[in-house]
């Protein structure tokens, strides 16, 4: 209990670090070839290895329908939408919905549909997709901000949403690509999965200075990993 309302704590003074070096610090960016312009209180693919390292490792299919949940600045749809057929592109972050936009005509995709929404909400029921991307928020400390919001998601309740819904999004033999960290504690996240019928395979490790980010592609149980 002590432990988590420290990391709360240190989380929630990261994330005031991290809204000052997104509002002074650069605000463009050029990863796999494409250049994303990016507002203060949307999360910038500059400052966060996650949004490069997915990027690397989307390996679509060209008949592919893509769903990325929570866009941000449009790196994932973008990048998806020069592989696949067709991209759906969320957000709950208006400003992050405008900034994706934008980014989607700069690097000249005209295959991405950018909504703005609480996770799935925005789709119609029983719209589906072959691949569901997903980098959550997986910091404890409290979503206050915009920009919080990217960063936090407090007793994981984000994430277990997430897996409770996506199976009422996907395509049979469909697959999710989810990102998460060893700071905030990935073994849970993959039994919050296991609990909600989904069986995962790690596609990429890259450890850092004080974490290490993990990559999985997920499917639900007993469907087999097809790809
Ligand atoms: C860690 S950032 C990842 C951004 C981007 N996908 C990338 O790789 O750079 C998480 C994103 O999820 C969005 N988000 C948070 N809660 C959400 C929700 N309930 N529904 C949709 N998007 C959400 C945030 O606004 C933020 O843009």
């Amino acid at each position: 209990m002590q432990r988590l309302m420290l990391q709360r704590l240190i989380q929630g003074a990261a994330c005031r670090v991290i809204e000052a070096v997104q509002r002074y610090g650069p605000k463009t960016v050029t990863i796999a070839g494409c250049t994303f312009v990016v507002t203060p209180d949307v999360f910038n693919p500059k400052f966060f290895v996650t949004s490069g390292l997915m990027a690397r490792h989307l390996a679509l299919r060209p008949t592919d329908e893509v769903l990325d949940v929570g866009t941000g600045s449009g790196i994932q749809a973008i990048v998806a939408a020069q592989q696949a057929q067709r991209v759906v592109a969320i957000d709950v972050n208006p400003e992050a919905v405008v900034c994706a936009r934008a980014n989607c005509e700069r690097n000249e995709v005209d295959n991405v549909t950018v909504l703005q929404g609480d996770l799935f909400e925005p789709l119609t029921a029983g719209e589906r997709f072959d691949v569901i991307i997903f980098t959550p928020p997986y910091m404890e400390g409290p979503v206050t901000t915009l920009l919080s919001r990217a960063l936090n998601d407090p007793g994981k309740a984000l994430a277990r949403r997430f897996f409770a819904e996506a199976r009422n999004h996907l395509e049979p033999g469909g697959s999710l690509l989810v990102l998460y960290s060893s700071i905030a504690d990935h073994e849970e996240v993959l039994e919050i999965a296991a609990e909600h019928g989904w069986q995962h395979e790690q596609i990429a490790a890259r450890k850092m200075l004080l974490e290490t980010y993990f990559i999985y592609r997920m499917v639900p149980l007993r469907a087999g990993f097809k790809r």
